[in-house]
C-alpha cells in the first residue's frame, strides 16, 4: 500500500514519517514513534485507554488516522513525567492509590491533564464527568477521583 509523508510535533519534538493511509493513530505512536505509553484496549471509542491531546484536545487515538494528524502537535503520557521526576498529577495518581493494573492509567492522565487546564472542576461531580469518557476495569474510580481533585487543589 503507498504511504503518505506526514509530520507531527509529539511532546515538543518534530518527527517526519511515512505513514499507510489506514494506520491509526494509536498504533503511529506506539509502533512507528516508541512510544508505547499510549494503550490501546478496545479500538474503537469506547474505553479510552487511548486518549492523547492533539493541538491541546483530548481524542482518541485508535480514532483518528495518523495521515489526518499531518501539521498537528501531540501530546502523550510520556509528555507528563518520568519514573524518576513524576509529574504533580501522576504523584497524586501514586498518593491517591489511582491504579491497581495501570491499563487505563495513560488514557486517565490525559484526559485529566485536559480538564486540569480547561475547567474549574469545582466539585467532585465535574470531574466525575470530565473523566466519564474513560473506563477503568479495576473500577478504581474513587481513588482516580481523588487523585484529580488533590492535583486541582494543589495548584
Ligand atoms: S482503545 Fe481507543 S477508546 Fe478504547
Ligand atoms: S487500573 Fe486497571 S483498568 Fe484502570
Amino acid at each position: 500500500m503507498s504511504t503518505r509523508t506526514i509530520t507531527v510535533t509529539v511532546n515538543g519534538t518534530p518527527y517526519e514519517r511515512a505513514a499507510e493511509p489506514r494506520l491509526i493513530l494509536a498504533d503511529f505512536l506506539r509502533g512507528t514513534l516508541g512510544l508505547t505509553g499510549t494503550h490501546v484496549g478496545c479500538e474503537h471509542g469506547v474505553c479510552g485507554a487511548c486518549t492523547v491531546l492533539v493541538d491541546g484536545d483530548s481524542m482518541r487515538s485508535c480514532l483518528l488516522f495518523a495521515v489526518q494528524l499531518d501539521g498537528c502537535s501531540i501530546e502523550t503520557v510520556e509528555s507528563l513525567g518520568t519514573l524518576n521526576n513524576l509529574s504533580p498529577l501522576q504523584e497524586a495518581f501514586r498518593e491517591h492509590h489511582a491504579l491497581q493494573c495501570g491499563f487505563c492509567t495513560p488514557g486517565m492522565l490525559m484526559t485529566a491533564t485536559d480538564l486540569l487546564r480547561k475547567y474549574p472542576l469545582a466539585t467532585d461531580e465535574e470531574i466525575r464527568e470530565g473523566l466519564s469518557g474513560n473506563l477503568c476495569r479495576c473500577t478504581g474510580y474513587e481513588h482516580i477521583v481523588a487523585a484529580v481533585r488533590a492535583a486541582k487543589d494543589a495548584r
